[in-house]
């Protein structure tokens, strides 16, 4: 059987020079991909207690819907800012020249409910630290936070250092 770091195809300068781009739709274009990606995750939650899955936009909804249906659990959007109907939350983090806004409904989340946040990939760590905090204002608490991919170099736990963080594949650099 195939491992999940054989169905990633990396781009050498993409973006920019010097940065390696992860690409995952190799990943879930692939059945088999697809399915490994998936169930490699919800390894990651073995002995968690939780009530809701949620992801970022984009890639975090690709893998967090499918685990959320997979363990009969609902998926709660964490959105960039002004694509959701109803009363929102925010919550900005820096990017490497400006800022971004994510926001969730504000009943995306009940009080008291234990959270599985699920994204792509972590590189700086911005994105998923600043989804916690929307998931903590909206009273729920974060139990656990899943990637699929960890670039290391960028050093993104650290800023998600009081969370339980966990990543199926971590590559050393950005
Ligand atoms: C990418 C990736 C993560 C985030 C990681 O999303 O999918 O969500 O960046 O970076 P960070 O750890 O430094 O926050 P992007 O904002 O490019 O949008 P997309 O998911 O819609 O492609
Ligand atoms: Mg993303």
């Amino acid at each position: 059987m195939k491992k999940i770091e054989e169905y990633v195809t990396s781009i050498p300068d993409f973006p920019e020079p010097g940065i390696i781009f992860r690409d995952i739709t190799s990943v879930i274009g692939d059945p088999d991909g697809l399915k490994l990606a998936i169930d490699s995750l919800d390894d990651l939650l073995e002995g968690i207690d939780y009530d809701v899955v949620a992801g970022a936009e984009s890639r975090g909804f690709i893998f967090g819907t499918p685990l959320a249906y997979k363990n009969g659990k609902g998926f709660a959007l964490v959105r960039k800012k002004g694509k959701l109907p109803r009363e929102t939350i925010e919550a900005s983090y820096d990017l490497e020249y400006g800022s971004a806004t994510i926001e969730m409904h504000k009943d995306a989340i009940k009080p008291g409910q234990k959270v599985v946040l699920v994204d792509d990939l972590i590189a700086t760590g911005g994105t998923m630290e600043a989804a916690a905090r929307l998931v903590e204002e909206l009273g729920g608490k974060v139990v656990k936070i899943i990637f699929l991919i960890e670039l290391a170099g960028l050093k993104g736990r650290e800023k998600l250092a009081k969370y339980d963080v966990a990543s199926v594949i971590c590559y050393d650099g950005k």
